[in-house]
């Protein structure tokens, strides 16, 4: 059975161990798994800590102002680096998902390597869980996070290197985890969301523009599923078009959101979710009266296997 409290214990030491007396950064992500493993570096190293939130333009909306509020109210300090100008850069141009991947994989770490130059900190501690790992090492997809296991030396390329205390734990876990170190059920109950943001919601080539419809509709997907259970709920944007009517009724070829609701417990199967018929139909409702670009709402029924939860 696992025990958190010998979980919290044993890796504070580790981590204390290697660390010793030099400096380490932990990046924020807004998610459960980066907020529990700073809140456990915070535990283990105190002041030898820096939290730092890298807002690549790709986030959910709202999400710096909400990590450091969340963070404030544990005491806890957060900086915050706007980058999204050199995310958007890296993704320019290219379509092909692993591509895709790569290429925020290596602006993210480019940022942390500038930061952490900046600030002279020698490690980096980062929230990999074992699905991150496993799908990467099977060659399902590139995880933005997983370094040595795809031959990534992190001292190497970037000057620091990586200290991973939620490897072995899956999604259940790393929450019962996030309980015992005291974080708000704000974050050890939210859903998980992908450490490329959005950039793997728009399919196609990522431009803010995109971004920023893909964002609104996420909004309006997890308001109107926030009180139903599901692992997790978003927006997607397609590459083809569609015909539709604007509002005075002229032929418009606008774009296609495809809304996907999971049912899950670690992330390795899924299920589609059985939203209920009026909440599809509302958020439908919502996201065409909202964005008038769109012109299709779909829902996609498939599981994981054949599907990933992700499109790309
Ligand atoms: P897939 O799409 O592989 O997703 O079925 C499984 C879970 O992992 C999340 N996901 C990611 N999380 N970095 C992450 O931290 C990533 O690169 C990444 N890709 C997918 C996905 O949202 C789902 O919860």
């Amino acid at each position: 059975m696992f025990n958190p409290q010998n979980f919290i214990s044993q890796k504070m030491e580790e981590i204390k161990k290697a660390v010793g007396n030099e400096k380490a950064l932990v990046a924020l992500s807004g998610g459960v798994d980066s907020s529990t493993t700073a809140v456990l570096g915070f535990k283990a190293l105190g002041e030898k800590l820096e939290a730092v939130f890298i807002d690549d333009g790709l986030m959910r909306e709202g999400e710096g102002e909400r990590i450091s509020a969340t963070f404030a109210s544990l005491g806890l300090k957060v900086q915050t680096y706007s980058m999204a100008e050199d995310f958007f850069k890296a993704l320019k141009g290219l379509t092909d998902p692993e591509e895709k991947r790569k290429a925020f994989r290596e602006a993210f770490y480019q940022s942390l390597a500038k930061i952490s130059r900046g600030k002279g900190a020698k490690w980096l501690l980062q929230g990999t869980i074992a699905a991150d790992v496993v799908e990467t090492s099977r060659g399902v997809k590139t995880q933005h996070n997983v370094l040595e296991q795809v031959g990534i030396n992190p001292a190497e390329k970037y000057g620091f290197k990586v200290v991973e205390p939620l490897k072995e734990l899956y999604k259940p876990q790393v929450r019962e985890v996030a309980k015992a170190l005291g974080l708000p059920a704000e974050i050890t109950e939210r859903r998980p969301f992908p450490g490329p943001g959005l950039c793997v919601r728009v399919l196609g080539e990522v431009t803010p523009e995109r971004v920023e419809t893909v964002r609104k509709a996420t909004r309006i997907v997890e308001e109107e599923t926030a009180g139903l259970l599901c692992f997790q709920a978003f927006a997607v944007l397609m590459e083809d078009k569609a015909t539709g009517l604007s509002e005075d009724k002229k032929r418009i070829y606008g774009e296609i959101l495809v809304i996907r609701s999971v049912d899950s417990t670690d992330a390795m199967t899924a299920q589609p979710t059985q939203l209920p018929w009026p909440v599809l139909e509302k958020i439908t409702r919502r996201i065409t009266a909202s964005l008038p670009s769109v012109t299709r709402v779909l829902y996609d029924l498939t599981g994981k296997p054949p599907a990933t939860i992700e499109f790309e």
